[in-house]
């Protein structure tokens, strides 16, 4: 083989953990995936004998000779010390979303990162999916003209509390802090702007959290009906400038569920809905002269491809080109989120000190089956 594959070692074994094991090993060739390990044993277990891997202690991963790339899936309040132990072991960093949760911590992981010459970055993945990609694409060709708005627009409630869930604010993310709704769902929100327009330059808004005490709410609970607090915003709304004079705007809550998700780009000849971020191939629908198109997607991993950033930093480490995902895009969004909760304290523009460079995107040619990872692998 041309391109060894890159030895993987997964860190969380948790919900998302599926899909990852899933597609680490069998979707990408270019990763190869060793073994797998969680602070409760047993799930660790399971998922190696599920995914026929290794199971694993964190140290055996962070020690593993052969072990190049570690995927952090452990929940949000754990990102920042798990990232910094695979960092500090000279291992290359994919990291579930957010990286962090302050830009203290963040800035840390950046020295370390620089200093041991690492790749680092963090999720979400999912706008290099067939939908974003394809979205990007029909904006770039022209076809909504200039762009000049942007608006996301997403509620939903917190019914999904698991009913085994013993610690619903420890366990389900979005009422923790650090995976609350701002740095939750506003990541996905915000990396497809970042990929359809690049940097932000200004932002300000509002957060807040809602009815902060309320009840589990699944009967299946033992706690059902016990009252627990939610320690972060669960409601914000936001509006950004960015470097290339677009406006935007988000209004997300984890508060009610209207099943409301809206996600659309405003230009001088149309306007384009571009689906849910946090799929991998949505419906992209084109609004012109009254009459609504459904387009085509027209690059390849239309279904969900988690673990495809990862990928492609094991392609960028085999290829010697940078990764897709760059550290600056998700240092970029906690910026954001962090400066939108700073506004809310007082009230003032913040002009955002981070940048990045736009992602270059899948190549737009159709490849199927076997092939399609070629999409990953050719980067102009
Ligand atoms: N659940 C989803 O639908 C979903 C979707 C996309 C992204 N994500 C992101 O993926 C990450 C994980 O989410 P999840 O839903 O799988 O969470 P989860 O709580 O189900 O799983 C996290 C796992 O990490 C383990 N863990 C915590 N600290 C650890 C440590 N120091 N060392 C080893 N293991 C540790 C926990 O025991 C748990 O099994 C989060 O960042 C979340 O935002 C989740």
């Amino acid at each position: 083989m041309k391109y060894k594959p890159v030895k993987v070692g997964v860190i969380g074994c948790g919900m998302i953990s599926d899909i990852y094991l899933e597609n680490l090993k069998n979707k990408f060739y270019i990763t190869e995936l060793i073994g797998c390990s969680d602070i409760v044993e047993e799930k660790a277990q399971r998922q190696a004998e599920k995914y026929g891997i290794r199971k694993m202690t964190n140290h055996e991963i962070l020690n593993d000779p052969e072990i190049e790339l570690i995927v952090n899936l452990t929940y949000a309040s754990a990102h920042y010390e798990v990232n910094r132990e695979i960092l500090n072991a000279g291992k290359h960093c994919y990291c579930e979303k957010m990286m962090c949760i302050t830009m203290d911590e963040a800035q840390e992981l950046n020295r370390i990162r620089k200093e041991k010459n690492l790749m680092f970055a963090s999720a979400p993945d999912t706008f290099l999916g067939a939908g974003m990609q394809t979205a990007r694409y029909i904006i770039d060709i022209g076809l909504i003209g200039e762009p000049i708005q942007a608006q996301a627009t997403l509620t939903r409630g917190y019914h999904m509390i698991k009913s085994d869930d013993d610690d619903a604010a420890r366990k389900y993310s979005v009422m923790y802090e650090g995976g609350g709704i701002p740095y939750d769902m506003g990541g996905y929100y915000l990396h497809e702007l970042f990929n359809i327009f690049g940097p932000v330059e200004s932002v300000c808004g509002y957060a807040k959290t809602r009815n902060a005490e309320r009840p589990y709410l699944n009967p299946r609970n033992s706690k059902f009906d016990d009252l627990f607090t939610v320690n972060t915003p669960n409601t914000f709304s936001a509006v950004m400038q960015f470097k290339n004079g677009v406006f935007g705007s988000m209004n997300i809550s984890s508060e009610y569920d209207t099943g409301r998700n809206e996600f659309k780009i405003y230009g001088t000849r149309g306007i384009l809905s571009i689906g849910d971020p946090n799929l991998f191939g949505d419906s992209i629908i084109l609004e012109k002269n009254d009459m609504s198109t459904q387009i085509p997607l027209y690059f390849p991993y239309k279904t969900n491809s988690r673990g495809i950033g990862a990928a492609d930093m094991a392609w960028a480490l085999r290829t010697g080109r940078p990764p897709r995902i760059s550290f600056e895009m998700g240092y970029h969004a906690l910026e954001i989120i962090n400066a939108i909760l700073a506004c809310t304290d007082d009230k003032k523009v913040k002009l955002l000190s981070t940048d990045f460079e736009r992602p270059i995107p899948l190549a737009a040619d159709i490849y199927s089956g076997g092939a399609e990872e070629r999409s990953l692998f050719i980067y102009n």
